[in-house]
């Protein structure tokens, strides 16, 4: 009898789908010890949901946050990193909710790459050059399956995953990875990511350092698996034209914390924090002139001395006294269904003057 399991949800699950988050998050906070009683806050007070099915971009500056995000969700942080407070809940297919913070490292050996996936930043780096990409696969299954595996599983399996990223098994199974390009690596760490069917998949700057016929591609076959396999997906990037092409969502970070959420149609229509404003107006447009592409002036604070109120003051047109008082929260514009409420960190939001364009990716 074959165990394989069917990678692909029914077509007609996603009416059936629970309407609870797969994941939320509430007031996450993680610290970089950088020296001896020293610790650098890299997220402060995150929090957001995520809907089955749906995809939500992380989006910021160098530095914000995002992948300490990303990696904190997965309890795959650096040594010297760590969940200072806050919570993430992962709710299962089953219904059944989990706190990932609390997990043990086996429960968190049985959850990851089954449950949650992440591709990892860098992706030219992220296999392990002395491996080929089968044995890198198998490794995988063996160690998160749910079950033992045996190895006509693991080919077929592995040779499910490569064709749906649209590579040749026969050839990628056997190579190592520097005898692929660099789309195929890409390619191949998605469907890496996909062996075992998970809920959530994150993945760090997919597209990054990808020539933009290969980001074509990978950008295509992100939106073709959704559709097939129906993860939740967080896709993390400093590139707005893939948040307004993929994501349903998009979250604004700046400094460690979120400075704006809503739905991918209310933020590049009319963002209501200035800091989101000045990314989009980086992003060439479509038609038009090739025009002068604002770039944000001055730098992000440093997080070990953040100033106290707005950190975006220092750089913010609008800024009055008041900002530099009190951090702002965020705060409710324009209430959605679910988790699609617009909602800004920005005490000055009505003043936020944006200029709707069609944006392209650079
Ligand atoms: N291992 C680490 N040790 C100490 N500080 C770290 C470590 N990793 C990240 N940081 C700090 O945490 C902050 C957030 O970094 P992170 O890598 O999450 O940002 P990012 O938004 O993913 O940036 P990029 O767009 O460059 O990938 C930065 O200030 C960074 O210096
Ligand atoms: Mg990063």
């Amino acid at each position: 009898m074959s165990t394989t399991v069917p990678s692909t949800r029914p077509a007609d699950d996603r009416s059936s789908a629970p309407d609870a988050p797969v994941l939320s998050v509430r007031d996450l906070e993680v610290a970089y010890r950088t020296g001896k009683n020293q610790r650098v806050r890299a997220l402060r007070g995150v929090s957001f949901d995520l809907y089955p099915e749906t995809s939500l971009a992380l989006v910021g500056e160098s530095g914000c946050g995002k992948t300490t995000l990303g990696l904190a969700l997965l309890r795959l942080l650096p040594t010297l990193g760590e969940i200072t407070g806050g919570s993430i809940e992962f709710t299962g297919e089953d219904g059944q909710r989990r706190d990932v913070t609390a997990m043990t490292s086996s429960q968190l050996r049985r959850w990851r790459w089954s449950e949650a996936a992440m591709v990892f930043q860098g992706a030219q780096n992220a296999f392990n050059p002395v491996l080929t990409v089968g044995q890198q696969m198998a490794d995988t299954l063996r160690d998160h399956a749910t079950h033992r595996i045996s190895r006509r599983e693991i080919a077929e399996r592995s040779g499910e995953a490569l064709r749906s990223v649209r590579l040749e098994p026969s050839r990628v199974l056997s190579s190592y990875p520097h005898e692929l390009s660099g789309g195929m690596k890409q390619r191949a760490l998605i469907a890496t990511g996909l062996l075992l069917n998970p809920r959530l998949l994150v993945l760090d700057e997919p597209t990054t350092a990808l020539d933009i016929l290969t980001q074509r591609t990978v950008i295509d076959l992100l939106a073709e698996l959704r559709e097939i396999h129906r993860f939740a997906m967080i896709f993390i990037s400093h590139d707005l034209a893939l948040a307004a092409e993929l994501a349903d969502r998009v979250i604004t970070m700046y400094a460690g914390t979120v400075v704006e959420t809503g739905s991918t149609r209310d933020i590049f229509s009319a963002p209501r924090h200035p800091y989101t404003s000045k990314l989009i107006n980086a992003v060439p447009p479509v038609k038009g002139d090739l025009p002068e592409l604002a770039s944000i002036p001055g730098a992000p604070p440093s997080l070990a001395t953040l100033p106290p109120g707005c950190p975006f003051a220092p750089r913010c047109e609008l800024v009055t006294d008041a900002c530099r008082e009190a951090e702002p929260a965020l705060i409710p514009l324009e209430q959605r269904e679910r988790d699609m409420t617009h909602a800004a960190a920005c005490i000055h939001h009505d003043q936020v003057h944006h200029e709707r364009k069609v944006i392209a990716r650079a």
